[in-house]
């Protein structure tokens, strides 16, 4: 069975910022540890282009909505990918017709199945957020706002509808879903999220609007074309459209259910509500856990692209490099809270722990095994207590990093991995290689100091891999890890055998890793 791992569709209707690449960058750190780890992997994103949001972006451009999207998916969504060195298997857009065949055949089904009935919706809608808001979270406008309803939920301006729509029968999951949650509790996490859906689910559900018909950038219901699916309904459905639902049954069953959904938790409630009732009232089965993340915050607000704080991917990693970027998303805040970034942050990071503790180590022990033994990995001696305990930590902080993945902390496990980047700092400031080749240069503890350094540095190469892929293939490279092997077939599990590296092998010097950058800030 493939461990399927998607992030959302993300929104066309603007550029990516900040907040929609940290939930893309966390899912490949995670897929890629679990290829690590041997692990059939599968990593799915793609763009929700349907509904208003998208459809008025287009407008106010002056261009078909089909135009806008095909323009931005091309020019701004699937570079990004590139930018972040994202390893995904698949990216679907919700414009394309195998999401179309899909969305329609699970509709058809929840129309057989006699899940989907017509009635008349009025109410307010959310067009920047999507979402039909209850009447109890509709709040009177304030400021630039005023003589406006607006959402509690996001603050998002309302509109009012009237339409005769198709709706889901969601009222009538509440005790399936009650029951999801309670014999599987990692469905929902983190449990700050878990609570929040549970009391959610416990007060009541209303049955869904799922359709529209006041305008059509949308996919048509089969069997009414007066109807549009409902954005969220349709973009839901892409996890399973994207596996092949209805018209690929091997690739439906090898990917589905998928293993977690990544989201940001303001859309837990679709992931973990709707969602699986969904699949519920369909006979399919749910996903295995969806893990809701916190919002990244710039001056305290959440960043998002109406409020004009959305900082651009590119900005960072043209400065700092997509390492650095990977790095720093992982590491610097707790994945399923909300944190802070800052530009200084990153680049305080860059500095402490990139450059002069990562790269400088690298580049510290390729230059001594150059300058002692020209370039040669020389043959060890006994270790002693200090290169066990280097070997014993490598083993725990691998054992540590690979639990933090499975609990979807990825701060954890870079933490973990970066015990050894210390401990391997203080072990050479300790045994003084260069005063042992000082005072005697045919002293064979200097061989074994540093074959214990190279070949922390080789478990380094692995363990960090997945966050920062580029500076672990020019590591792996000067390590003469050709040797060994591909660095992407290297296990997890075998990452604190020692010896690894055959005595002999060139060991060339590292292109630095992480060279200083002078800006402060953006220019
Ligand atoms: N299209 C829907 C998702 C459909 S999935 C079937 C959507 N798109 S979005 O582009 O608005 O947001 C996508 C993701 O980006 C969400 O998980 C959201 O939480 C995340 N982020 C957007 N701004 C964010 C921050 N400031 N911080 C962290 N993540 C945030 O919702």
């Amino acid at each position: 069975m493939t461990s399927a791992t998607a992030t959302p569709i993300y929104y066309v209707n603007a550029r990516p910022h900040l907040g929609h690449a940290y939930t893309t960058v966390v899912a490949d750190a995670v897929c890629r540890w679990h290829r690590l780890l041997g692990h059939e992997t599968h990593l799915l994103t793609g763009t929700d282009e349907h509904g208003l949001k998208v459809l008025r972006r287009a407008e106010q451009n002056g261009v078909s909505p089909q135009e806008w999207t095909d323009r931005l998916v091309e020019s701004e969504w699937k570079p990004l990918l590139e930018t972040l060195d994202i390893a995904n298997d698949d990216f679907i857009r919700t414009s394309e017709p195998r999401h179309e065949t899909g969305a329609q055949a699970f509709w058809q089904d929840l129309h057989d199945r006699g899940e989907v009935y017509k009635g008349e919706f009025s109410g307010w809608y959310s067009v920047g957020s999507e979402e039909f808001v209850a009447d109890d979270d509709v709040l009177d406008g304030e400021g630039d706002d005023e003589g406006f309803k607006i959402s509690a939920l996001d603050g998002s301006r309302l509109e009012h509808v009237t339409e005769e729509n198709y709706f889901f029968p969601l009222a009538k999951y509440q005790q399936r879903l009650l029951d999801l949650y309670e014999q599987n509790p990692r469905f929902i996490q983190p449990e700050s999220a878990r609570n929040e859906i549970v009391s959610f689910v416990r007060r009541g559900l209303k049955d869904l609007s799922i359709s529209r018909s006041t305008f059509d950038w949308g996919i048509k219901v089969p069997w009414d074309e007066q109807h549009v699916m409902y954005v969220w309904i349709e973009a839901l459905l892409n996890y399973v459209t994207a596996a092949g639902y209805g018209v690929d049954e091997e690739r439906f069953d090898r990917l589905w259910p998928a293993n977690i959904h990544l989201v940001g938790k303001d859309i837990a409630r679709f992931h973990a509500v709707i969602w699986p009732a969904m699949l519920m009232a369909a006979g399919q089965p749910v996903p295995h856990r969806v893990f809701a993340h916190g919002w990244l915050l710039v001056g305290g607000q959440k960043m998002s692209k109406s409020k004009a704080n959305g900082i651009r991917p590119d900005e960072l990693v043209d400065v700092f490099g997509s390492d650095a970027y990977r790095y720093y998303f992982s590491r610097a805040l707790t994945f399923g809270s909300d944190g802070s970034i800052s530009w200084e942050d990153v680049h305080a990071r860059y500095h402490a722990e990139l450059a002069n503790g990562f790269g400088n180590l690298a580049s510290r022990v390729a230059a001594m095994i150059g300058k002692y033994f020209d370039g040669a990995l020389p043959a060890p001696g006994d270790l002693g207590p200090a290169e066990q305990a280097i070997v014993d930590l490598v083993r725990e902080a691998t054992t540590t990093a690979d639990a933090a993945i499975e609990a979807v902390a990825p701060q954890d496990a870079v933490a973990a991995v970066w015990t050894i980047v210390e401990a391997l700092n203080g072990y050479l400031t300790e045994q003084a290689p260069w005063a042992v080749a000082k005072a005697d240069p045919h002293d064979p503890r200097l061989a074994t100091i540093l074959v214990t350094a190279a070949e922390g540095l080789r478990a380094l190469a692995v363990l960090l891999n997945p966050v920062m892929p580029r500076a672990c293939a020019a590591l792996w490279d000067s390590l003469g890890g050709a040797a060994i092997g591909e660095l992407s077939d290297q296990r997890i599990a075998d990452v604190a055998t020692w010896g690894q590296i055959p005595v002999g092998t060139t060991i060339t010097k590292v292109p630095s890793l992480f060279p200083r950058i002078e800006t402060e800030t953006p220019a």
